[in-house]
């Protein structure tokens, strides 16, 4: 191409020429497969289980319109960092309803997965409007990613 196409996009000409910082970042993010902010933990993992630690990231979709899921803000829901092995009710600060203060669950793989196939059900009058999750293996594949992004509690 000509140096004249290059001056009518004026990222490429001049003396503030900063493509090649463009050219940088993008090779350093496919380094990193592809911008994915979980590509560490992804790397670490099976062919198999990469796969079902996606599947289980697009479950989680509709979760973080409530949650916080790797991090520790508070918004509709209480923030899910370092779940496993915490009674429910954790975080403090966070205005749980009474129900789920009382019901003295720990969250394990085992508790999340009747939970999320029935909320209602583990804990009558508890106050999270989510929809129940009624495919076993979507709530499988859901629970695995939560493993991995949010993880335990120090001590646990
Ligand atoms: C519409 C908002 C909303 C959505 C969507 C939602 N939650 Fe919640 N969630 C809440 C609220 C509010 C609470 C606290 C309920 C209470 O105090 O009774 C809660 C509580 C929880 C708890 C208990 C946490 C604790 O601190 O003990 C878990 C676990 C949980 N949600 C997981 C999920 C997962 C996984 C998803 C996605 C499938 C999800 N939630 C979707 C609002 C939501």
């Amino acid at each position: 191409m000509s140096s004249r196409l290059f001056s009518f996009f004026p990222i490429f000409s001049g003396p503030r020429f900063q493509g090649w910082r463009v050219g940088v970042c993008l090779l350093a993010c496919l380094g990193m497969g592809g911008c994915n902010p979980y590509s560490e933990i992804r790397s670490e993992l099976s062919p198999a289980d990469q796969m079902r630690f996606d599947r289980g990231l697009r479950s989680a979709t509709p979760c973080w319109s409530c949650h916080d899921l790797t991090g520790d803000a508070i918004k509709v829901g209480p923030p899910l960092l370092g779940l496993f092995g915490q009674q429910a009710g954790f975080v403090k600060g966070f205005p749980y309803s009474r129900a789920m203060m009382a019901s003295r669950v720990v969250w394990q793989s085992g508790t999340l997965d009747r939970f999320l196939s029935d909320p209602q059900g583990l804990i009558p009058q508890n106050r999270m409007l989510s929809a129940p999750l009624a495919d076993p293996q979507q709530r499988s594949d859901l629970i695995f990613f939560l493993q991995r992004v949010s993880g335990q509690a120090p001590g646990h």
